[in-house]
């Protein structure tokens, strides 16, 4: 069934299932189109991506493989530092191959910074991303983004993969959260 009330939590609904779920229909499209003579691998970024990835790579109607990496931005809260370890690397072998890194949100683009020279040292023959979400401090850094699903505005947003503290990640629509839940 779909949650028809929002999570007590929650400020406002900023993109509900349907906006969605077009949207990543529109993009998987365009990737299809894109790569069609020569399918990505798609890095998804752990955990946040995992939804997005799951509904995207759903809509690509080519042979696409999946992999993962997760890493983690030193630190606090609900800012990140730019200053990132790997927890999780690839299974794969990227060199020679086209690259898609599939996000979540990028916010300051510093640990999608870091990701992409981490990757390109690799040798791949092209490194793509494609975020649902961005925000508007993301246009300061200089990181070409080929797919972009939503432009929202400057505010801690939760759901559909992102979370608060782990939690929030399932909700099936991506909200802003209250204040109150991190401001003490
Ligand atoms: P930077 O600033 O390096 O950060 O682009 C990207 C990572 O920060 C997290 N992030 C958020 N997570 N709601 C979240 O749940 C947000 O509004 C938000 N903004 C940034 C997220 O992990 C992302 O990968
Ligand atoms: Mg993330």
């Amino acid at each position: 069934m779909p949650q028809t009330h929002p999570h007590p939590d929650v400020e406002r609904v900023l993109l509900d299932e349907q906006q969605i779920r077009e949207r990543i229909t529109e993009i998987g499209e365009q990737i299809a189109a894109d790569y069609a003579d020569e399918p990505p691998i798609l890095v998804g970024v752990l955990k946040g991506a995992v939804m997005v990835m799951a509904d995207l790579a759903r809509s690509i109607d080519l042979k696409v493989e999946m992999d993962w990496m997760a890493v983690s931005s030193y630190g606090s809260g609900t800012k990140s530092s730019g200053v990132v370890r790997i927890l999780k690397d690839l299974s794969a072998d990227i060199s020679g191959r086209n690259v898609l890194v599939v996000e979540d949100i990028i916010d300051s683009g510093l640990t999608l910074k870091w990701l992409l020279s981490n990757l390109r040292s690799r040798g791949p023959k092209s490194v793509e991303i494609c975020t649902l979400l961005r925000k508007p401090e993301a246009a300061r850094v200089e990181i070409d983004v080929k797919y972009i699903g939503f432009e929202i505005p400057n505010e801690f947003v939760i759901g559909y993969g992102l979370d608060y503290s782990e939690d929030y990640r399932n909700l099936p629509y991506v909200g802003v959260l209250k204040r109150s839940v991190y401001e003490v």
